[in-house]
């Protein structure tokens, strides 16, 4: 091939050598992938603004000025605000006693510490903004928005040459944001780790892509092999957002056990389910989804009241370790991931095998 298929919009516009995005929480993760060649955003929706100013300038410290970004959640469908408290107060009986009632059958462990939710910035819309008011002031190079609109931001992050992509799952999504000026869309499948729409990947990565012009739109979800990267790409892709790819990484923070249910796990061990946030969401399977899915079960609460519900049992099963019960978000590509590879590694795999994709397509002269 005479040009470098991987050299897209996106590299260029981020200043990076392989078109490839990590989605994490995990710091070290994040800093291992940016400082290989490809990009990373950090999850800190549940953070509070003094802990993500402090996440930031610890991967400051560790890039040598390359770029990076930081990930929030700003669903405009939350209360503006509201304590833990108030919010858990709204809960109706039936769905408590539900919840009770799995608490027992399982035996679900009570949480060690508190529930870590008081931060979760799609709890309410105050949360999301003091967490957003602190991307803004360390001037982030990257802002992206998981969950709604990020086109409320735009003016503020240009001013400060932050560049703002928006996360969508629908095209008509994609559509307003283009035309609100975001700077990139993740186009995010079914397929994909956690919250996320009902549309196939194949088919939101091309329609999106067929009405973007000039904007880069990277593919999200199922993408774990080199040969998805190179898809994705035909698909019209500028890049490609990867989340579960990571998670079982020898940086990964992960717990050992999630990370070896990982490793294990088939396409099938994922469920797509709004019983852990109120909003539709694919993680592993366990006990919590298994039950809210059967007949007779509650009618599943909205954001953010169903993630308030389920919190005493997912902390419960992660302070304690309990194996049967813990769950955590992963995609349907999770099945090709079955080593567990340092960040730097996974990332080169992934772009040898993109470019060995493209050479036995089109071949190599
Ligand atoms: C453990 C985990 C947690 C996630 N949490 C968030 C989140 O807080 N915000 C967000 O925008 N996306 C979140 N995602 C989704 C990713 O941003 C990404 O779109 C998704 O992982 C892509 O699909 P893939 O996992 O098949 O690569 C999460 C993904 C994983 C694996």
């Amino acid at each position: 091939m005479n040009k470098d298929p991987l050299r897209t919009k996106l590299c260029d516009m981020l200043g990076i050598e392989f078109p490839v995005i990590a989605f994490t929480h995990c710091k070290d993760v994040a800093t291992s992938v940016i400082n290989a060649g490809g990009f990373a955003v950090l999850g800190e929706a549940m953070h509070t603004p003094d802990e993500i100013a402090a996440d930031v300038k610890w991967i400051r410290d560790r890039v040598n000025g390359k770029p990076f970004g930081i990930d929030l959640v700003l669903p405009a469908s939350v209360p503006p605000s509201g304590s833990l408290d108030e919010l858990m107060s709204n809960i109706p009986e039936p769905h408590r006693r539900f919840a009770r009632e799995i608490k027992e059958r399982y035996d679900v462990p009570d949480p060690k510490g508190a529930v870590d939710l008081h931060q979760w910035g799609g709890l309410n819309q105050e949360l999301a903004r003091a967490q957003l008011d602190v991307l803004l002031d360390e001037r982030v190079p990257v802002i992206a928005s998981g969950l709604g609109s990020p086109a409320f931001i735009l003016d503020a992050a240009h001013e400060r040459d932050i560049l703002v992509f928006g996360l969508v799952g629908k095209a008509r999504q994609a559509k307003r944001q283009l035309e609100a000026g975001v700077d990139a869309i993740i186009a995010q499948g079914y397929d994909a780790a956690g919250h996320t729409g009902a549309v196939g990947t194949f088919s939101i990565v091309a329609e999106v892509a067929a009405m973007a012009r000039d904007t880069p739109i990277i593919a999200a979800g199922g993408v774990t092999t080199g040969r998805h990267l190179a898809a994705s790409l035909c698909l019209g892709a500028a890049g490609v957002w990867t989340g579960t790819l990571w998670l079982a990484c020898r940086e990964s923070d992960v717990d050992m056990i999630i990370k070896e249910r990982l490793l294990a796990a088939t396409n099938e061990d994922t469920t797509y389910s709004r019983s852990i946030s109120g909003m539709p969401m694919r993680v592993l399977s366990c006990p919590w989804t298994q039950e809210w899915a059967k007949p007779g079960a509650p009618e599943v609460l909205n954001a953010p009241y169903q993630m308030l519900l389920s919190s005493d049992y997912i902390q419960g099963a992660n302070d304690n370790r309990r194996a049967d019960l813990m769950t955590e978000a992963a995609g349907q590509g999770v099945g090709f991931v079955t080593t567990m590879k340092p960040a730097k590694q996974i990332l080169y795999d992934l772009v040898e095998e993109a470019l060995e994709t493209f050479e036995s397509i089109v071949g190599d002269s």
